[in-house]
């Protein structure tokens, strides 16, 4: 694997810090809330959903949620498909933040916070590692991220490319002869 790695961007360390700074933030925003729930969008958000959540000092609850909008590509497809949804009823006494992986065009984060908010989500934040805002379609800020990102093709920490590489223990910048770029 480490072969197809051009570069590490992200290490160890630096993804360390990055979950320490969030964690404090959403403890800091979310005192006060009454139910706090966290949803890990699989599956590239498993280990940034497992190093954040165990920093954050609050009872929290965990769901899970899978959507895609990529094939075997490495560019967006634009149509979200939803293969696992929000197992929760009423979801009118919780305070969501959806945890993602990377924002690119920015459609994924934008189409869940619409979906919990019109199935009565009291709040609905989002909650990305990387952000590639150079790739923006569509209007969207995530409230917390990571680490700003300059438009490569990544792989590491969860994100794959064709399913692999998601256990490298940093993000690092694939290979472009990797996958033909
Ligand atoms: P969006 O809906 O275009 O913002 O796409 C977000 C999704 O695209 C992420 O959850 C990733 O699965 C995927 N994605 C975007 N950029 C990358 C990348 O550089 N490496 C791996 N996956 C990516
Ligand atoms: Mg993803």
């Amino acid at each position: 694997m480490i072969k197809d790695i051009e570069k590490i961007l992200v290490s160890e360390d630096q993804i360390n810090e990055l979950c320490d700074r969030i964690a404090k933030q959403i403890e800091n925003d979310y005192r006060d809330s009454k139910k706090l729930v966290l949803i890990c969008i699989l599956k590239g958000s498993l280990p940034f959903t497992a190093e954040l959540m165990k920093r954050i000092s609050l009872p929290i609850e965990l769901e899970f949620m899978k959507v895609s909008s990529y094939g075997a590509s490495t560019v967006s497809s634009g149509v979200i498909n939803l293969h696992l949804d929000l197992q929760r009823d009423d979801l009118s006494d919780a305070d969501f933040i959806v945890v993602e992986d990377i924002v690119d065009s920015g459609r994924t984060l934008s189409y869940l916070i619409r979906y919990l908010s019109e199935r009565g989500a009291k709040s609905v934040r989002t909650c990305t590692l990387l952000d590639k805002p150079e790739r923006r379609t569509v209007n969207f800020t995530p409230d917390y991220c990571g680490q700003i990102i300059d438009d490569y093709f990544v792989v590491g920490f969860g994100l794959d490319y064709n399913e692999k590489y998601r256990n490298l223990p940093y993000v690092g910048i694939l290979k472009p002869e990797v996958y033909g770029g």
